[in-house]
């Protein structure tokens, strides 16, 4: 009897030393399955602003990890999760469009806010209240590289291949040629699917027509087999892909095909602007032993404008903290300056990076007119 009511007093003391009150936070990322390379980076980036803040308004923040296995009706189910089981006040994800969108839709019945770090088509924020993202836009992304490529490397004629399964791909692709073509540039379409693994057909097309450069507006597993079989077939212009080949995969897969691809992306540490961007890189070098990616720089970023958003909040309230979310006023991130506007959208400059003997090498950064 004595021994059970030490034990009581004993809980009581452990609980109001660890600060009795807590919220949650969930990181909803595709932590397994085909882009898993990609959740795990952007939740290594989530877990050291974690490290750095860790409460809010006096309460202490639980941070889930929900894994949405790279799949789309899983995308669903893991925000459904995190919102009624795990009871969380925001929600930082998804990374891949096409999972923001199913994952987003349940956000906003539910008047949860979300903030996806890397999510870049339109679609994912539009109409909504409480879908936000760290990111820039697709119109946006696409203008950038075709400016790039028309202004800088002096590209006319490109091939544009688009993978049908992505919300992603098929709106990056339709964004660059608009752009492209408004410069005065030409432009034809190669289509592909996610797991396709022979692009013989397309890229035979596409040696007929001989292009300055090939477009590629997918993930990185087929951006790298294309590399490698258009080299294989003799191409030998340009290749110019999107933020779906920021993974160091692009250049395990891809070898020697992938050396002098351009694509555009959020962040490289060499563009590192900020002096909290500058605590990033040293504490993820650190604890990781290697440099972030795009990827971990904006899942930092994601975690700290929520935490900001709850702060001004003034209480963790949902509703409240969505709205906050969306007057976050030049917000000092790893990736930069960050202000998100009325429609959930960041602004922020577009990183060029090509591929260098075996890594990633930041070329510049450019805010694109041509949109
Ligand atoms: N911008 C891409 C998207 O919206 C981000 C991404 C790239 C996600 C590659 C996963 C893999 O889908």
């Amino acid at each position: 009897m004595k021994g059970k009511v030490l034990l009581v007093a004993l809980l009581i003391t452990l609980a109001s030393v660890a600060g009795a009150a807590t919220i949650k936070v969930a990181a909803v990322v595709p932590y397994t399955g085909g882009i898993a390379s990609f959740g795990q980076m952007a939740w290594q980036g989530v877990e050291i602003a974690h490290e750095m803040k860790s409460s809010v308004l006096g309460y202490d923040v639980e941070l889930v990890l929900i894994d949405n296995r790279s799949d789309k009706v899983e995308a669903a189910n893991a925000v459904a999760r995190a919102i009624d089981y795990e009871k969380v006040v925001g929600i930082i994800g998804e990374i891949a469009s096409s999972h923001s969108l199913a994952g987003g839709a349940i956000a906003e019945k539910k008047g949860v806010p979300m903030i996806s770090p890397t999510s870049t088509n339109p679609l994912v924020t539009q109409g909504k209240k409480f879908v936000n993202r760290a990111c820039f836009i697709d119109p946006y992304q696409g203008a950038a590289m075709a400016e790039f490529a028309f202004k800088e490397l002096g590209v006319r004629s490109v091939a544009v291949f688009t993978d049908i399964e992505q919300d992603y791909s098929v709106g990056l692709s339709a964004f660059f040629r608009a752009s492209f073509k408004k410069l005065g540039g030409s432009a034809f379409n190669e289509f592909y699917r996610t797991g396709d693994q022979d692009f013989t057909a397309q890229l035979t097309d596409v040696l007929n027509k001989n292009p300055d450069a090939i477009y590629i507006t997918g993930y990185y597993p087929e951006i790298a087999l294309i590399c490698r079989q258009a080299r294989d077939l003799g191409y030998e212009g340009l290749f110019l892909t999107g933020d779906g080949s920021d993974a160091p995969e692009l250049i395990e897969i891809g070898g020697e095909a992938v050396e002098g691809l351009y694509f555009t992306t959020h962040y490289h540490p060499d563009g590192t602007t900020t002096k909290i961007g500058q605590e990033f890189l040293k504490r993820f070098r650190e604890k990781y032993g290697k440099d972030p990616s795009a990827f971990a720089a904006l899942g930092f970023d994601a975690y700290m404008i929520l935490l900001d958003a709850i702060e001004r909040a003034g209480k963790p309230d949902p509703k409240k903290i969505a709205e906050e979310i969306r007057k976050t006023k030049d917000f000092e991130g790893a990736s930069g300056i960050i202000t998100i506007g009325p429609d959930g959208n960041a602004m922020k400059p577009v990183v060029i990076d090509t591929v260098k003997e075996g890594a990633f090498h930041y070329v510049t950064s450019i805010i694109p007119e041509t949109l």
